[in-house]
């Protein structure tokens, strides 16, 4: 018998209970153990009699008990978690996780104290999309050319519902915040951080490469409005917040952003709460994972895949690499990024505006691809809608700091990445 101590009953928590009670027979042929959920730590007991195991408000109770062989974490946080973790392992007990952020800084020194003790966090990315295993054992034999993954479901539901319903950015994130998609703190998802987390997790494994969320770009979809929505449209795009991991050469470009993407593309198919991710392997080619990347049940799973892996002795190196050979890949700076870009700005609509904008972009050698005027009527005022061909990012900064400088110039003109 295994003895499992969860420390955190919110939705994830109480889903995992749920699922080792409902499907006990079943996971005991998988896992070849009975697996129990002994003890659940929580702040509010009252709230959680209904699961029927025995609770406690105190994490040592699960920590200083020797019979609990494993520790399921998912209080969430950093600080408080890593110390739990760490506690736990050096205990001797396993442990399994869905924490994202604390994956984020301490991936690498929870590697090393974890050593060959069982620790799991396929719940950390993408909720119940077995996306850790995938890359760290289903494509094990390739060099992963890149990774684009739709990893915020908040994001992603409120960018499908600004496209296909036309509804405003604050009405939809009043909306995801009522059907609990969002975080505690919506910022932590708005702003890309959620996705950067989780980039940086599947980054260590197709990579071994260490960064953390500073190191990294992240721009979170906040400024995206209606002109850019009809732009979207217009050219056939659909609008995501990419997380994106490539690797050309030595260097490897780490990002998060809102991008343009074709709507052929099947990623940028992913619409609503939904999750999904590409791989490019250089032998495999594209693989696609798709589902549900938030919500109790779903995450859930994958915790309880973590907790029948470690029962059954599976011992595959946490992060996917046994050694390390080489360590010579660097981040690209993002100033050096090359991508195509697309431009929004509000001008005065006066004589000679294109003229002394489009002279600017040819004294940095950005080519437009195409161009939108739309008017917005008795304004006086008119948005400037461009697409650029490939250039470095650093040429579009500075170009659009000079045009924000122009007296018809109205607000700071603004940017997002097209990927292909
Ligand atoms: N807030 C996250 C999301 C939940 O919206 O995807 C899972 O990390």
């Amino acid at each position: 018998m295994l003895k499992i101590g969860i420390i955190g009953l919110g939705t994830v928590g109480s889903s995992v209970v749920k699922i080792l009670k409902e499907n006990k027979d079943i996971i005991r042929s998988r896992a070849g153990v009975e697996i129990v959920p002994a003890i659940g730590v929580a702040r509010n007991l009252q709230k959680h009699q209904d699961l029927d195991i025995v609770l406690s408000d105190n994490a040592d109770d699960v920590l200083e008990d020797d019979s609990i062989d494993m520790v399921v974490e998912l209080i969430g946080g950093v600080e408080r978690a890593y110390e739990i973790v760490k506690k736990a392992l050096k205990k001797g007990k396993s442990v399994v996780t869905a924490n994202k952020a604390l994956l984020a800084y301490h991936r690498y020194e929870l590697q090393e104290i974890a050593n060959s003790q069982g620790f799991g966090f396929e719940a950390s990315v993408a909720g119940g999309i077995p996306i850790i295993r995938s890359l760290r054992e289903g494509l094990s034999a390739n060099q992963i050319i890149s990774i684009k993954g739709i990893l915020n479901g908040t994001c992603n539901y409120m960018l499908t519902k600004m496209i296909n319903e036309g509804v405003s950015f604050s009405e939809v994130l009043k909306e995801a915040q009522e059907l609990g998609y969002a975080e505690v703190d919506p910022t932590f998802d708005i702003g890309g951080f959620d996705a950067s987390h989780k980039l940086l997790i599947l980054a260590s494994i197709a990579y071994g490469i260490d960064a953390k969320p500073e190191d990294i770009l992240i721009e979170g979809i906040e400024a995206i409005n209606s002109d850019d929505i009809f732009f979207a449209k217009e050219f056939g795009y659909n609008i995501k917040l990419l997380a994106i991991a490539k690797k050309d050469g030595n260097k490897v470009e780490l990002r998060v952003h809102p991008a343009l993407i074709k709507k052929e593309q099947m990623i940028a198919k992913v619409d609503g709460v939904m999750n999904g991710v590409s791989v490019v392997g250089d032998f495999v080619g594209e693989t696609l994972y798709y589902g549900a990347g938030a919500g109790g049940d779903a995450t859930a799973s994958a915790v309880v895949s973590d907790i029948i892996s470690i029962a059954r002795g599976e011992s595959t190196p946490m992060l996917g690499f046994k050694k390390l050979i080489t360590n010579e890949l660097s981040l690209v700076e993002a100033d050096l990024i090359e991508t195509e870009y697309y431009i929004r700005m509000s001008v005065e609509d006066e004589v000679g505006v294109l003229s002394k904008i489009s002279s600017i972009f040819t004294d940095y050698n950005i080519s437009i691809d195409s161009f939108l005027q739309k008017s917005s009527k008795n304004s006086g005022r008119t948005s400037l809608l461009f697409s650029t061909h490939k250039c470095q990012e650093r040429k579009i900064k500075e170009a659009l700091e000079k045009i924000e400088k122009l007296h018809f110039v109205k607000d700071k003109p603004s940017m997002i990445r097209i990927e292909d």
